[in-house]
């Protein structure tokens, strides 16, 4: 059975203040999908995440790429946007695999098609977006 813990969000601002508590809802897990919507907020609460992991970089990356590597003083963060992916053969090609074995943080966006591929366990984030209120769902598996 899976739970559900859900923050509401009514400014962006509030997230500087509630990506901590998130990350601590991650414990030892290290694979998080980010399922929303587009323009729902992924990206930035997970360069807020980044942000609490203590992460210094430059978050100025281009977004239209797939892979971005973030270093934090624990070791290193994949951020990988999977929109423009078409099937699992081009993450494959990636290696992908070898990502998730790296015991790195991986935070994906748009993981459809990932979620298949996961052998060992992640948890799931969900943002919907109502009246310009962000709901923001951590599914615990
Ligand atoms: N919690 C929030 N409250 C208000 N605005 C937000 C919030 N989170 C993000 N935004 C704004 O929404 C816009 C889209 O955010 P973002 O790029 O993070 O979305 P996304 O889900 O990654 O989009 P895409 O699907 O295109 O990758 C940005 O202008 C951002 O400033
Ligand atoms: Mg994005």
């Amino acid at each position: 059975m899976s739970s559900v813990l859900e923050i509401t969000v009514k400014e962006e601002k509030e997230l500087k203040y509630l990506a901590k508590p998130i990350l601590d809802l991650f414990g030892n897990q290290k694979v998080i999908l980010f399922d929303a919507p587009m323009g729902a907020g992924k990206t930035t609460l997970i360069k807020e995440i980044c942000l609490a992991l203590g992460s210094t970089d430059s978050f100025s990356s281009p977004t239209y790429s797939i892979i971005n590597e973030y270093h934090y003083p624990e070791g290193k963060i994949f951020h990988f946007d999977l929109y423009r992916l078409k099937n699992v053969e081009e993450l494959l090609d990636l290696g992908i695999e070898e990502y998730l074995d790296s015991y790195n943080y991986c935070f994906f966006e748009w993981p459809e098609l990932i979620e298949n591929m996961i052998k060992g366990n992640y948890k799931r984030i969900e943002i919907e977006v109502v009246e310009n209120i962000r709901y923001i769902r951590v599914i615990k598996k």
